[in-house]
């Protein structure tokens, strides 16, 4: 029996490289890949405020069932980017004080930060962490905001699009960027980043 002419691509796809369907499928989920994924005009949109060319959509626990979908998909997509097994945001989530941050260019999502509020655990400053030295924990309970995924299409890296959006971000839960708390592990480009916005340390969640 001849092999199947399957093919697996970068975003993901899995297809038979002689169905006339399948191509123009993986066609589409690719260009969403390297593009952004659609996300049109719904009356329902929450825009929280535009950097440049940029909108930023904001999505709640409150938000209808097509923003809650499409933060979802948008975690999905940058779930492909990280060495993690779960999204960072799904349909499913409990928690109600979840805030979706979505990025949006020429109607594509081209960023996306998820923010909860989280006890803080421990402080790490960049210096003990250099040196392999624990995080301080004596502090007092005390809540933050933590970003639980930063996230920005490849293509619109490096141009300040992902610290824009935690700025904004900063702005509406009305607390500064270095005093957010940061889910690890880190990946190198989530390290970099961070070690640029918040450059004493950063606190970690519990
Ligand atoms: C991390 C990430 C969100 C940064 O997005 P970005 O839009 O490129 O970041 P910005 O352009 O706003 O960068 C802000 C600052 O961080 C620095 N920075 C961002 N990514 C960096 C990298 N990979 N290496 C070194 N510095 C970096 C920028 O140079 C900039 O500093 P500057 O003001 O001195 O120029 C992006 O690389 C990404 O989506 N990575 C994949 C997903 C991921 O790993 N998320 C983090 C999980 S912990
Ligand atoms: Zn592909």
């Amino acid at each position: 029996m001849p092999a199947m002419p399957t093919q697996l691509c970068v975003c993901g796809a899995q297809y038979d490289a002689e169905v006339a369907s399948e191509v123009k499928a993986h066609e589409q989920r690719h260009d969403a890949w390297t593009s952004g994924l659609a996300v049109p005009a719904l009356p329902s949109d929450l825009v929280v405020s535009r950097l440049e060319e940029t909108e930023v959509l904001m999505v709640t626990a409150g938000a209808s069932p097509e923003q809650r979908q499409r933060a979802a998909a948008a975690a999905q997509r940058a779930l492909q980017d990280t060495p993690f097994h779960t999204p960072a945001y799904t349909v499913e989530d409990p928690d109600p004080d979840v805030r979706i941050f979505l990025a949006r260019q020429s109607g594509r999502c081209i960023g996306l930060a998820v923010l909860r509020p989280r006890a803080r655990w421990g402080w790490w400053s960049w210096d003990d962490y250099d040196d392999e030295l624990r995080p301080s924990t004596a502090v007092a309970p005390l809540t933050t905001w933590a970003v639980d995924l930063i996230w920005t299409l490849p293509r619109a890296q490096q141009r300040g699009l992902a610290q824009g959006l935690l700025e904004v971000a900063a702005s509406i839960v009305d607390q500064p960027i270095p005093s957010f708390g940061w889910r690890r592990p880190f990946t190198p480009s989530g390290e970099a980043f961070v070690r640029r916005l918040c450059p004493e340390g950063f606190w970690i969640p519990a």
